[in-house]
């Protein structure tokens, strides 16, 4: 099989259910988990501490090229430093945004993520997978929910939750405005990829999304196996 076969993209807006999914899936599935957020969040985090202008685009790619970024599990780590926890504020939400549409941060990170999918047998979840960092991949899933929904699950997530996050109102207009931005960018803006399986999850328990999603990829891996053994 090609590297491209054992490659699960799942792309979709913030609080559609992504990584609770890709997680579960990997697991499933025996495959590695890479959640390309936490890596424009680490840059983000790396550059505001280094006082660097989230604006100042070359200063920030100079930042994303020097750090040494470790995806190990759930736990991310830059320059040995564990940044897990400090990378989920609503500072950082706001300032990977920012990053994010840099296009010479996102050449630097798309280029380690096609590195860590060089040996297959990955999923991967973020915005742009299906559509610019594996076009071939396997399998591609987008993930949506109604933007309430994606609110009140958001503001239910503890990783996410701080005193100045948690209301509802807050968190809905933080994403929308987080949403607008990635959606609207000129570079990898998150889109449908043509050949995706889109799956609202409005008001399906996250449980049953996981076994509708790997049901698909069950039957998609499985297909692209026979597919090579014809
Ligand atoms: O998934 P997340 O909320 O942790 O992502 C953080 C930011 O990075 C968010 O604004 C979307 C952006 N992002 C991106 O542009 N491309 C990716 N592949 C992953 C995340």
């Amino acid at each position: 099989m090609s590297k491209n076969e054992t490659i699960v993209a799942i792309d979709g807006p913030s609080g559609a259910g992504k990584g609770t999914v890709a997680r579960a899936l990997a697991h499933e599935l025996g495959y590695r988990h890479v959640d390309t957020g936490a890596m424009y969040r680490a840059v983000a985090w790396q550059a505001t501490h280094n006082g660097v202008d989230l604006a100042d685009e070359s200063a920030v790619a100079t930042v994303a090229q020097s750090v040494v970024l470790t995806l190990d599990g759930d736990r991310i780590v830059v320059n040995d430093y564990d940044v897990t926890e400090a990378i989920r504020t609503p500072e950082t939400d706001v300032a990977s945004a920012l990053v994010a549409r840099l296009s010479a941060v996102r050449q630097v990170l798309i280029g380690q993520q096609r590195a860590i999918g060089e040996t297959g047998r990955v999923v991967m979840e973020g915005r742009d997978i299906g559509t610019v960092v594996f076009p071939g991949a396997a399998v591609k899933i987008f993930l949506d929910a109604a933007p309430a929904e994606r609110a009140r699950r958001r503001a239910a997530d503890r990783a996410h939750t701080s005193s100045r996050s948690a209301d509802l109102v807050g968190v809905a207009s933080a994403l929308e405005a987080r949403d607008a931005s990635d959606r609207t960018r000129e570079v990898s803006p998150l889109k449908l990829a043509l050949d995706a399986e889109l799956i609202d999850t409005t008001g399906m328990p996250i449980d049953d999304v996981v076994k509708r999603v790997l049901s698909l990829v069950r039957f998609k891996l499985d297909t692209s196996v026979s597919k090579d053994e014809r």
